[in-house]
């Protein structure tokens, strides 16, 4: 017998009081920053769903070359019982994994879009009987427990997301993602790496204008969440290549000198002519570095698989 739950561990209201702290402080700081966790309103999903197929945005396409190619590894290293994905979204990468355990007993998805986990939770459910789903609707920044299910638990945080979180922030996620681990337990993380700054800032910067139009919208969640004014128009998509910290960013470049207004915050808003809002950082990783990281929040790394150009990665690291 398997079984389909969703249980809603984040208050309704808690989303809406973390997106006021955030504009509140983020548009009121020097420079401005919004945190990219507030690209994902329906629109935004979609446009990220979009981003994936795009010919320049090859995160997407390695990463599933890699859990096509190497899941039968990732299982005989760590024959889970208990898988977590954390941001699983539509969960469509991670069925190459879960059909490599056979022994798999519970699948924990974990995001903040219930609509995402209902639709690939019931699927799955209906498709491979014996496996539980217990889908969590959950922000995995903040802290995150598990109901008890056997062991060994495999916990996956794919897609690079780990690059949005800057350094300090990603040592504490870390920690908490160990915390949530027994020994011999382990973390399958993926990492996009360092490579040719034109391909970099082209995967963040496309042709077709998609990247730009899902770095506006966060424009539209603030001016539909709190009341904002926010004109897509006056501002132009930026994204560039910071070499010394080794991340891209993307912002929001105000074409115009002029003044938001935010009634739910009661706030209004000066940006100069040329001012830039930083919208979101995405880390670019080395092997050495991830390692690094990984031991430092007491995980070590086992394995480590790239894509055939070298452009991702996925490691394999267990708790100690
Ligand atoms: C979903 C966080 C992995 O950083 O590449 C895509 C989001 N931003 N294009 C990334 C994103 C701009 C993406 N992650």
């Amino acid at each position: 017998m398997s079984e389909f739950r969703i249980t809603r561990t984040l208050p309704e209201d808690a989303m809406a009081a973390a997106l006021r702290a955030d504009v509140q402080n983020g548009l009121t700081s020097d420079p401005k920053t919004l945190p990219p966790k507030w690209f994902y309103d329906a629109r935004g999903s979609e446009l990220f769903e979009q981003i994936t197929e795009l010919p320049e945005y090859y995160p997407t396409c390695a990463e599933r070359e890699i859990l096509a190619g190497r899941s039968a590894e990732i299982a005989a290293a760590l024959p889970a019982r208990t898988l977590v994905e954390l941001g699983s979204g539509s969960s469509e990468k991670t069925r190459h994994l879960i059909d490599a355990l056979p022994r798999l007993h519970t699948y924990f998805p974990v995001d903040v879009s219930d609509t995402a986990l209902e639709q690939a939770g019931r699927a799955l459910v209906a498709e491979r009987p014996g496996l539980n789903v217990h889908a969590l609707i959950a922000d995995f920044t903040a802290a995150l427990a598990l109901p008890h299910s056997p062991g060994p638990r495999l916990l996956a945080f794919l897609g690079g997301t780990i690059g949005n979180l800057l350094p300090g922030e990603r040592a504490e996620f870390l920690a908490s993602v160990r915390a949530l681990l027994s020994p011999g337990d382990a973390l399958l993380l993926g990492t996009d790496l360092v490579k040719a700054e034109d391909v970099l800032v082209g995967a963040y910067d496309d042709a077709a204008g998609v990247t730009a139009a899902f770095n506006k919208n966060v424009l539209s969640v603030v001016n539909r969440e709190l009341g904002a004014d926010f004109e897509q128009d006056a501002f132009d998509h930026v994204a560039l290549w910071d070499a010394t910290n080794e991340w891209i960013e993307m912002r929001l470049r105000s074409r115009i000198a002029q003044t938001v207004k935010v009634p739910a915050l009661d706030l209004a808003v000066h940006f100069a002519a040329g001012e830039e809002l930083r919208t979101e950082v995405s880390a670019k990783f080395r092997k050495d570095g991830v390692s690094a990281e990984l031991d430092a929040a007491g995980l070590g790394l086992e394995r480590w698989w790239t894509d055939g150009e070298e452009r991702f990665a996925l490691s394999l690291s267990v708790a100690r």
